[in-house]
C-alpha cells in the first residue's frame, strides 16, 4: 500500500515536470520568433532611415498567437519605461526587481510562475547590445533626442550600458 502511494505521488510530480518543461520549451520558442523578428525589423529600419528614423520601429510584433486551446498574450516591460503603455502586469514586476538586484552571472536563463490552473507566466531577460546604446544609451544624437521626446515624453530608458539588464519579454498563456 504504502509503495502504491509513494508510486502514485511519484508519477504525478514526474507529470507536472513533464508539463512545466513543455510549457517553457513552447514560450521560449514563440518568444525566440518574437526576438530575431524585432532585431531584424529594428536592424533593417536603422539602414534604410538612420537611427532617428527608426525611433517608431522598437517595437515586439506577436506572430498569429492564440491559436489552439490557448490564449496567448506577449509584451516588453523594464523598471525604466519609455512607452508607459508598457507598464509591468503585476505578477512580471517581482520578477524585474529580482533581475534587477541579481549579480548578471546568476541570473535565471527564464522563469515559469504559475498564475493559476491552466494558466501560467513566462519571462526572459533583455540585456542591453551596443546597438541599443543609439536610443537607450547615455549620449544619445540631438536629433534622435527630439524624436524620442517628441513621442515618448516621459522617457526614463536612456543611460544604459552594453550589458546591462534592460527589461523582461513576457508570455501569458491560459486555457481558453
Ligand atoms: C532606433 C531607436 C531604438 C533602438 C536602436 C532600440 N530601441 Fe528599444 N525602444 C525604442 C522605443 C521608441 C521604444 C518604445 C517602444 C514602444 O512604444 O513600445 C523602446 C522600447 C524598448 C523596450 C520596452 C520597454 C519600454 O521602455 O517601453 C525594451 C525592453 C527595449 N526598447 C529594449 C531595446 C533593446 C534591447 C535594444 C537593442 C537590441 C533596443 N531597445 C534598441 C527605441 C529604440
Amino acid at each position: 500500500m504504502i509503495s502504491f502511494l509513494l508510486n502514485l505521488s511519484g508519477m504525478t510530480w514526474c507529470d507536472e515536470l513533464q508539463a512545466e518543461k513543455e510549457a517553457i520549451e513552447k514560450a521560449h520558442e514563440t518568444l525566440t520568433v518574437v526576438r530575431k523578428n524585432f532585431k531584424n525589423t529594428l536592424k533593417q529600419a536603422i539602414a534604410e532611415k538612420g537611427i532617428a528614423g527608426a525611433v517608431p520601429d522598437c517595437q515586439v510584433k506577436a506572430p498569429s498567437l492564440g491559436q489552439g486551446s490557448e490564449q496567448v498574450e506577449i509584451g516588453r516591460t523594464s523598471l525604466k519605461l519609455r512607452n508607459p503603455t508598457n507598464e509591468p502586469r503585476p505578477w512580471v514586476r517581482p520578477l524585474l526587481e529580482e533581475y534587477q538586484k541579481t549579480a548578471f552571472q546568476k541570473q535565471a536563463k527564464h522563469r515559469l510562475i504559475q498564475l493559476g490552473p491552466n494558466h501560467f507566466g513566462y519571462v526572459e531577460p533583455i540585456y542591453v547590445e551596443a546597438v541599443c546604446l543609439n536610443c537607450h544609451g547615455a549620449n544619445l544624437k540631438p536629433e534622435v533626442k527630439k524624436e524620442i521626446l517628441q513621442l515618448y515624453p516621459k522617457d526614463q530608458a536612456t543611460g544604459f550600458k552594453v550589458g546591462d539588464f534592460r527589461g523582461l519579454i513576457w508570455l501569458e498563456s491560459r486555457a481558453k
